[in-house]
């Protein structure tokens, strides 16, 4: 595979998404534990990442230079272009116009990383400093106006550089320039599909529980929980048991959903904990959102400590957790080994269940979870389903949560759904829900006079939800949202839209 050496920017998760895109296994790293990893991958190429140091600064990453002696193609992008150009001899200084965004590069030779590319194309540029002198051996493959190395590389070593980033979207012909490094330059075999992926997890998993072991998992009905309960399913069988906590504050019909998809479908052994009752008398008289988290994260795990007791056999906790939040939790703690085994509480469980994590998904990326959950025969409404916040429907009632006000909701984010997803409106959308305000107006409906609930509605576009934009829907799917709301949910006579973008709102409403 290929090893995606993180050197502190955002872009070397999208580095190696995009190799795995091209159907070969990638890893990330930091540098500090660069050359551990390599040893124990089947290496065939590094791609050393953007960063946002300058090779001058003090606290620039610190690169083992033995990175460059293992034989393999190594290609630096941008600041890893800069930190090999250095290293091997050559010199780079602060440009004198740096560039950000936009630029069109010149392909001056159409070899190696450029096979098939010639003339001009457009490339996403972000940087200050650049390279002013070439190494030995290394010559220049494209040029940009500002930046007279925009490409270079030694094809005799195997040493690549570019100071655009291939990764992203807006290079507009990125994806062949990292399938060039990674097939043509580095020979890689394709080894990284939906089909392989799922063999190989079924196969860690069997490894780890062994012949008797026994795995318990919580299962929450969203995209990660699900693909885990099915891999784990496919290599233990019966051995797997799911918890699914039903809190009361869950989506209309999800409960059904879950117990028909894995309790009948899969025919996994399932048990639905009926706690709705519980929760909400813990919520009963409490407004303040954090306070509302709290009560919730407490209450789940009573539950599910609680409903575990009964599977004293089983000796593997279960869980849903990420490639990223694996990334991100090493990066966290300065990219010591440690961190690697200890990162536990993903899911805020207690150490003192006594358990070993068992995570079929935590080399994997979200999009990559979505590919094998298709290919495992789970149903589009479990797959594509927008993301659901844990505390559920209780950040979605400001105020004071009642089962009354959870009937309102549900009935209310019901009709908002399935009229959206009716005239494929989803497509393109990160979430559209309903929200119930502490806010009663006065109606009018027959010849009655009417003082109930208002809802807004939160439709929302998104790459990653750290920011958001408030999406546009066609007048009539508004009004007709907006009818069968107020017709049809007793209790509701009003709805409102939300049209605050985050920043500075967030998505949810607390
Ligand atoms: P905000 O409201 O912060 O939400 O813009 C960003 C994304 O995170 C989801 N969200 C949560 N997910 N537990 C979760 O698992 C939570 O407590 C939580 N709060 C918000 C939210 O739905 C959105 O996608």
């Amino acid at each position: 595979g290929i090893l995606v050496v993180d050197l502190g920017a955002q872009y070397a998760q999208l580095i190696a998404r995009r190799v795995r895109e091209a159907n070969v296994w990638s890893e990330i790293a930091p540098p500090s534990l660069a050359l551990e990893t390599a040893a124990r991958m089947n290496l065939k190429g590094i791609v050393l990442s953007g960063g946002p140091a300058s090779v001058y600064a003090s606290d620039a990453p610190q690169i083992p230079t033995e990175l460059l002696e293992l034989g393999v193609p190594v290609l630096g992008i941008c600041y890893g272009m800069q930190w090999m150009t250095q290293t091997l001899g050559g010199e780079v200084l602060p440009a004198n116009a740096r560039e950000f965004g936009r630029t069109s590069i010149a392909v001056a030779e159409p070899e190696a990383l450029f096979r098939g590319l010639d003339g001009h194309t457009v490339v996403w540029m972000s940087h200050g400093d650049q390279v002013a002198e070439l190494p030995e051996g290394f010559r220049t493959y494209a040029t940009s106006e500002n930046c007279p190395f925009a490409a270079v590389g030694d094809p005799e070593r195997g040493f690549f550089g570019i100071q655009f980033h291939p990764e992203v979207t807006h290079t507009v012909r990125g994806r062949e320039v990292i399938d060039n490094f990674i097939h043509a330059v580095c020979g890689a075999k394709d080894d990284w599909s939906p089909d392989s992926i799922v063999d190989a997890q079924v196969a860690r998993v069997r490894e780890q529980v062994g012949e008797h072991g026994e795995v318990v998992l919580g299962l929450s009905g969203g995209v990660d929980s699900s693909v885990a309960a099915v891999i784990l399913h496919k290599a233990i069988g019966d051995r797997l048991h799911c918890i699914f906590v039903d809190n009361g504050l869950l989506r209309k019909g999800e409960r059904q959903v879950v117990e028909t998809l894995f309790g009948e479908h899969f025919q996994m052994d399932l048990t639905v904990v009926d706690a709705g009752a519980k929760f909400l008398a813990e919520l009963a008289g409490v407004t303040d959102p954090e306070r509302k988290r709290k009560i919730i994260g407490h209450e789940f795990v009573e539950v599910f400590r609680e409903e575990a007791k009964r599977f004293k056999q089983a000796n593997f906790l279960g869980q849903g957790t990420l490639y990223p939040d694996v990334i991100e939790s090493i990066a966290a703690h300065g990219g010591s080994t440690d961190v690697i085994k200890s990162h536990h509480n993903v899911g805020g469980l207690p150490d003192d269940l006594e358990m070993e994590l068992i995570e079929p998904l935590r080399e994997l990326f979200k999009d990559e979870v979505r590919a094998i959950g298709r290919q495992l025969g789970l149903a589009s409404v479990v797959v594509d389903r927008q993301p659901f916040p844990g505390p559920g429907l209780a950040v979605r009632i400001v105020g004071e949560i009642t089962p009354e006000n959870v009937r309102l909701l549900q009935e209310a984010d019901a009709i908002v759904t399935s009229e959206i997803e009716a005239v494929g409106a989803d497509e393109g959308l990160w979430q559209y829900f309903a929200v119930l305000l502490p806010v009663k107006s006065v109606g009018v409906m027959g010849d009655a006079r009417t003082y109930e609930s208002c809802c807004a509605l939160r439709v929302v576009q998104s790459e990653d939800a750290m920011t958001a934009d408030w999406a546009y829907l066609p007048q009539e799917l508004l009004q007709r949202i907006s009818n069968r709301i107020i017709n049809e949910v007793r209790g509701i006579n009003r709805v409102v839209l939300d049209i605050s973008s985050k920043p500075p709102a967030t998505i949810e409403w607390e």
